[in-house]
């Protein structure tokens, strides 16, 4: 059995890692299309044609279903891809929905009308293909009435966690807060909307100051697929646990294995 779990690079492992301990019975399949990364500047089809072809190669491995661990993907392709794509006895999911469902005070899969939620000012920051996709503004408006999202695209971000090089990382983050409280002075919430900035939470949480409460994917996303996975068993499929990238592998590896402070080791996809 193994569920895949996709990201351009190695944003997705703070959300592997979370499902991992969350579901440490399960296997998993992850794949990080490190030669395309990253995706936050690229056109919406570019990503639809990538994340297909990562989503196939998930498939080929013995997963029936593979979770989106990719804002951008999720933003830029997911829909496209359930309404014109997804096999029959396949599921893709994204990982917008269960930060949604958990900012607007949702049970995992309440798909009941839009209502007034207490949290009416926030913040998102993510990637520019991700803000230019409104999908989160989308998702938000089918579960909560009257909430202000002002977002900020954080170009760069991406690129200097993936080169390992975090002060500039922090020093982008800084500068994109920085801007976004210049639009949005008191957010009540903020939504990290990359799975690449949880490994930058704490620089976000100082920039925005204690007060502002950071929303970030990875545990939420872990408890809906437990969820999910106990409503739908039938959806773990086949295959076995493994760590595949389009990039080479041994600097993927090293990467990763900073990351987690744990061994990590990639091969070929
Ligand atoms: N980690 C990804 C996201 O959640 C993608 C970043 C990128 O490739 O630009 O948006």
């Amino acid at each position: 059995m193994a569920v895949g779990i996709f990201d351009s690079g190695l944003g997705g492992l703070t959300v592997l890692d979370a499902v991992q301990a969350r579901l440490p019975d399960e296997e998993f399949v992850y794949l990080a299309d490190s030669a395309n990364a990253p995706y936050g500047v690229r056109t919406a089809d570019s990503i639809y044609d990538l994340t297909v072809a990562a989503t196939q190669r998930l498939f080929d491995a013995g997963c029936t279903l593979v979770i989106l661990a990719c804002n951008t993907a999720s933003a830029a392709a997911l829909r496209r891809m359930q309404e014109g794509w997804v096999p029959q006895d396949k599921r893709v999911l994204g990982v917008f929905v269960p930060l949604i469902e958990s900012l607007t005070e949702r049970q995992w899969g309440d798909n009941s009308p839009p209502r007034e939620v207490e949290t009416k000012h926030v913040a998102l920051f993510a990637t520019p293909a991700t803000v230019a996709s409104r999908a989160f503004q989308r998702e938000l408006a089918f579960r909560a009435i009257g909430v202000d999202v002002e977002t900020q695209a954080c170009g760069g971000v991406v690129d200097a966690i993936e080169d390992g090089d975090f002060i500039l990382a922090e020093a982008l983050v800084r500068s994109h807060v920085d801007a976004l409280m210049r639009k949005m002075p008191h957010p009540q919430a903020a939504v990290l909307g990359c799975t690449h900035y949880p490994l930058m939470q704490d620089t976000f949480q100082d920039a925005l100051g204690a007060d502002v409460k950071v929303f970030s994917q990875a545990g939420l996303v872990a408890d809906s697929l437990a969820d999910y996975l106990a409503r739908h068993p039938d959806m773990r499929g086949q295959g076995e646990s493994a760590l595949l990238t389009t990039g080479d592998p041994g600097t993927v590896s090293t990467r990763a294995t900073q990351f987690l402070r744990r061994q990590m080791q990639f091969t070929a996809a």
